[in-house]
């Protein structure tokens, strides 16, 4: 197939596009700089110059393939309406230019905040809704399009996609870990992040794309709930600091933004996605990599 991929410069996306190549798939990449241009031809993909910002760009990049997977995502935490509302626009724009074509659009989510105080399966709908919800609503409205000629699936990643090179959430709490000269953890350090190797996410990727049905939730979660605890123990024998409990209270003050996330108990299933698609994660667990040291090792 030839897979148009937003993000393919990213941390995901990166590897998703070496995933489709190595499979015998195209891939071409959007970009929106020439150092980004510059990443993904050296990766073997073909680069498209244009911007989440530039609709008729990414227009253009999905009337030109076979298939679209959406990865690109402003990752500015302080502006968060403002990323929600570029992917809803986004979003829009692939599936009116997708609808009717029963080509697969495939779309970035998350697990976090689904089903407070229960592990989030693939059958728990999304609460969020229309323009103003998280994220722009856009996993709802890809998957409101199953029915509209658009095989859509969405692709719900664990809240750390982690391996050697990370810069995303666990890199942050080591930064944090650093400065603060703690690593620290909310509370009894029970709330539970699931987690998945980049690797294993970017086949499980490949493995929707060739075999979802329209309107499937998949799950790219290998570990169901890693105590926040033990994410902070690794994190203080990694960086020779002292762990310890951070009051609730002060969480914000401590961690700054990226508190309010490691607070949350977010453990989540993918049960369902094993079954449906065979895919089995080989790669190793967020606990090796910390353990290899690639969060801590000296930059
Ligand atoms: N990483 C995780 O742990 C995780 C967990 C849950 C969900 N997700 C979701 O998965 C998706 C991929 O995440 P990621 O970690 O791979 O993100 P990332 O490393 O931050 O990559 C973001 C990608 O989006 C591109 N991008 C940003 N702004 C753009 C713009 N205005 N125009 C065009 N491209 C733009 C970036 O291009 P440049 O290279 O040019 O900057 C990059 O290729 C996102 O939707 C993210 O929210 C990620």
């Amino acid at each position: 197939m030839h897979v148009f991929v937003t993000g393919a410069s990213g941390w995901i996306g990166s590897a998703v596009t070496a995933e489709l190549l190595a499979a015998g798939h195209e891939v071409t990449g959007l970009a929106r700089s020439a150092e980004s241009a510059a990443a993904i031809s050296a990766a073997g993909a073909a680069a498209h110059r244009g911007s989440l910002d530039d609709l008729e760009s990414l227009r253009a990049g999905a009337r030109a393939a076979d298939a679209v997977i959406h990865l690109g995502f402003k990752h500015d935490f302080s502006d968060m309406p403002g990323a929600w509302r570029t992917e809803r626009a986004v979003v829009e724009t692939f599936l009116s230019a997708l609808e009717g074509s029963d080509r697969p659009f495939l779309l970035a989510s998350g697990v976090a905040g689904l089903t407070p105080g229960r592990a989030v399966t693939e059958r728990d709908a999304n609460p969020s809704h229309g323009p103003d919800g998280m994220r722009g609503g856009a996993e709802n409205l890809a998957l409101e399009h199953a029915d509209r000629g658009v095989r859509s699936v969405s692709l719900r990643f664990a809240p750390t996609v982690h391996g050697e090179g990370d810069r995303g959430f666990v890199a942050t709490l080591a930064g944090v870990a650093r400065s603060t000269g703690v690593a620290g953890y909310v509370g009894d350090g029970s709330a539970r992040w699931p987690a998945v190797h980049r690797l294993d996410a970017a086949h499980l990727v490949r493995l929707a794309l060739e075999g979802a049905p329209a309107g499937t939730v998949v799950h790219a979660v290998a570990e169901e709930g890693i105590a926040t605890r033990q994410i902070a123990e690794a994190l203080g024998r990694g960086l020779d600091l002292p762990t310890r409990s951070i009051d609730p209270a002060d969480v914000d003050g401590h961690f700054g933004w990226i508190g309010r996330f490691f607070a949350l108990d977010i453990p989540a299933s993918s049960a369902l996605t094993r079954d449906l698609l065979g895919w089995e994660p080989t790669h190793a667990g967020l606990l090796g990599d910390l353990a290899a040291g690639y969060y801590t090792d000296a930059e």
